[in-house]
């Protein structure tokens, strides 16, 4: 899968500035990016929400980059086909870079539900800042939940290619951290992602 089909790369010659995220992370703080990904209602943006409180109140300084927000702005262009899902996702993980670079701590919660696109992200990002974590909620407790209603719409036929009903979700297999949504409160997640960060020397 190529994720530059048009880019004019040729010409182009990035300049080489003093200061990028080695500099910017001595200044500040540990730069990170913290990649939610789940089916929809599993329960990323909430978890974004308080990891991002309690984040703050280490004196971090974050950015959150959310789904349905990004879609009404930078992505406002596409939809969920696999390629619009695709370019979505390889959008939100530029950006995130650039704030990465930029020495925040980065949230990103996105259903990305293909290993592929993880994939690219994480390439894109760098290895060594990309924490995946996996808000894991079953497709039967997600529908339970359905806050926008549209799993509703989706089974009547209103929504295609809507995650966990006419399009796929590839489970993450080997994500830095695994949340169990059922089992975990709220606080809990946020502490089981704080607790990997601190074990990884990534929260300093
Ligand atoms: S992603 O697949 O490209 O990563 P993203 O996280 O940006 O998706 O957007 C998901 C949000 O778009 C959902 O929370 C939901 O509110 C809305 N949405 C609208 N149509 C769909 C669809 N067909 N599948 C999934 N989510 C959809």
């Amino acid at each position: 899968m190529s994720y530059f089909p048009d880019s004019p790369g040729q010409n182009l010659h990035a300049f080489a500035f003093s200061h990028g995220r080695a500099e910017h992370s001595r200044m500040s703080q540990k730069p990170v990016v913290i990649w939610l990904t789940g089916i929809s209602a599993s329960g990323k943006s909430t978890i974004a929400d308080a990891l991002d409180v309690a984040l703050h109140k280490q004196g971090r300084m974050t950015a959150i980059i959310d789904g349905d927000s990004v879609r009404g702005g930078l992505c406002r262009d596409l939809g969920f086909t696999d390629g619009d899902r695709d370019e979505n996702i390889r959008r939100v993980a530029e950006v995130a870079r650039l704030m990465l670079d930029a020495g925040l701590v980065v949230i990103v919660a996105l259903i990305s539900p293909s290993s592929a696109s993880r994939h690219c992200a994480r390439s894109i990002i760098g290895n060594e800042c990309f924490v995946e974590v996996h808000v894991d909620a079953p497709l039967e407790t997600a529908e339970q939940r359905d806050p926008k209603g549209l799993y509703k719409k989706a089974r009547a036929g209103l929504i295609k290619n809507f995650t966990g009903i006419d399009a796929r979700y590839d489970v993450p297999v080997f994500p830095e951290v695994h949340l169990n949504t059922q089992a975990l409160s709220v606080e809990r997640s946020v502490e089981t992602i704080l607790d990997w960060l601190t074990h990884n020397d990534a929260n300093s």
